[in-house]
């Protein structure tokens, strides 16, 4: 959907109403003034950040060799409730759990399941995102069973925290969702990796998911220009080997690589200031 900025009547320009005009005035893609949020909603996601942050921690703790994935679907869904909050995934479009795990070559939206049972080495990507107070913060991490795995998969795995890096890196206000996938693009094929293209970071907050779609692949200057107070992810899929991804008609979720080859993932929710990003779901924002 093409956005258009608004001013508000009868108030002056701001120096960001003009920097926004100007580039709509040039045919970049813009947001609408929705997009961008108040210092307020902007607290709440921060709350909801910090649940989010302290679930991470807590399911950091439990991923151990031998332990089922429903267990810690469980433990997701329990910690939530307990602070205040709700699982967002459950019941999301169908969605019948509270995280997805994917394991391996699963590229994301595993869904957690009694007969999944980790096993040391294996990588691990656990994708939780928390309302609280109808705000929405949305983040993942990899996990090594048992702390150790390949040189390949460690390699894999620290790889695609670098593409998130950079692509925050890359995330500069007035600066377009394009450059972040560039970024990310160049990091990951410089490293002998493809990106998944199928599924991207996006707006958050207020929903779960909102305008911008940010792709982590691209070219400079396309994509949505971001603006201070937009809030979104960022949430690289990292495969080994080739970009192709196929997706589970039978459970309607799991996303795998079509060769089997290992993929990583790490996601944190962003919000957009006057001079780049700040992380809303990390131990920074935990007080
Ligand atoms: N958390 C995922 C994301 O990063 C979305 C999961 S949707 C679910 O956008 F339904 F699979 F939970
Ligand atoms: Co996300
Ligand atoms: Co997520």
């Amino acid at each position: 959907m093409k956005r258009r900025w608004s001013v508000i009547k009868g108030q002056p320009l701001t120096e960001m109403d003009k920097k926004i005009l100007a580039a709509q005035k040039k045919g970049f893609s813009v947001p609408s003034r929705n997009l961008v949020h108040s210092a307020e909603q902007i607290e709440g996601i921060r709350r909801s950040g910090v649940v989010n942050t302290a679930l991470l921690d807590m399911v950091a703790s439990e991923i151990k060799d031998g332990v089922n994935t429903a267990h810690i679907d469980k433990l997701v869904y329990d910690f939530t409730k307990d602070h205040g909050g709700i699982p967002a995934d459950l019941g999301y479009q169908g969605f019948p759990k509270s995280c997805c795990i994917s394991i391996d070559n699963v590229v994301c939206h595993g869904i957690p399941d009694e007969k999944t049972i980790l096993r040391n080495g294996q990588i691990v990507n656990v994708d939780v995102t928390t309302i609280l107070d109808g705000y929405f913060a949305d983040a993942s991490r990899m996990f090594v069973v048992g702390g150790e795995t390949t040189p390949e998969k460690q390699r894999l795995v620290d790889v695609t925290l670098e593409c998130l890096k950079v692509g925050a890196d890359a995330a500069k206000p007035y600066a377009f969702c394009g450059d972040i996938g560039y970024a990310i693009q160049c990091h990951a094929q410089k490293n002998g990796y493809s990106v998944v293209r199928e599924l991207c970071g996006h707006g958050v907050g207020l929903k779960f998911h909102e305008d911008p779609e940010v792709p982590h692949y691209g070219k400079p200057k396309t994509g949505m220009m971001l603006v201070p107070g937009m809030v979104f992810t960022i949430e690289p899929m990292i495969n080994m080997g080739r970009c192709e991804v196929h997706f589970d008609q039978l459970d309607g979720w799991t996303v795998t690589t079509k060769d089997g080859l290992p993929s990583a993932q790490w996601e944190h929710t962003f919000v957009m200031t006057e001079s780049g990003v700040e992380i809303l779901t990390d131990r920074k924002s935990v007080v």
